[in-house]
């Protein structure tokens, strides 16, 4: 708050480098456990903190340029991330989108789908997989203008979940 009691936005949006890597990791096992805990076996989500989401691997698919690497930070804090790409000429994925679960409800997780948009104009539509059974996730969905349609069945490791793909069809200017 100000000395006016209006409330002062101390947060910005970075591109995350490799020197982002252990806090990207530390926000992805704080928020994979909160969000997946009863919705997918614990044995995947050990292999995402150890395997998918290990700060090598962030730092690998960091330095690919073409994807957009965002995070919210506040005071140097990260607070939220996504990883977005274009997948073809027409259409942009969410790989992930993820905020901290204490930091959640405060237009984070709308600020960095925002980012993607401005980040990617070309792009038709965003696509993205939602577990089945993640509310938090699908009501984010929703609200933001995602349709959902197909359902689709995700290997992981040896475990099979279930997932709805969600789509928004974006107006884009000019056409
Ligand atoms: C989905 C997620 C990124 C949303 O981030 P967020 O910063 O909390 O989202 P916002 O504050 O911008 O929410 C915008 C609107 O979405 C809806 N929404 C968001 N979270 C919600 C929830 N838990 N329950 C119901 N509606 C919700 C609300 O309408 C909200 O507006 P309101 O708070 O004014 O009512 C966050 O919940 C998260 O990290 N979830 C786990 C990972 C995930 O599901 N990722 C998305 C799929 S890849």
């Amino acid at each position: 708050m100000d000395a006016w009691g209006d409330e002062v936005s101390v947060g910005e949006i970075v591109r995350l480098d490799e020197n982002d890597a252990e806090q990207v990791h530390e926000l992805l096992k704080i928020t994979w456990r909160d969000t997946y805990t009863g919705i997918l076996p614990d044995s995947v989500i050990v292999n995402a903190e150890t395997v998918w989401h290990s700060a090598e691997t962030l730092r690998r698919q960091m330095r690919n340029r073409d994807i957009l690497f965002a995070g919210y930070k506040e005071v140097g804090k990260l607070l939220g991330m996504a990883r977005v790409a274009m997948v073809d000429g027409d259409s942009a994925r969410v790989f992930q989108l993820y905020v901290l679960p204490g930091s959640q409800r405060r237009g984070i997780g709308t600020k960095l789908m925002n980012h993607s948009r401005e980040t990617f104009p070309a792009a038709k539509r965003f696509v993205l997989d939602v577990s089945k059974g993640n509310e938090k996730g699908i009501a984010f969905c929703r609200r933001y203008g995602f349709r959902f349609g197909r359902e689709s069945t995700i290997k992981l490791g040896d475990q099979e979940t279930q997932n709805l793909e969600g789509v928004l069809e974006v107006s884009v200017p000019g056409h």
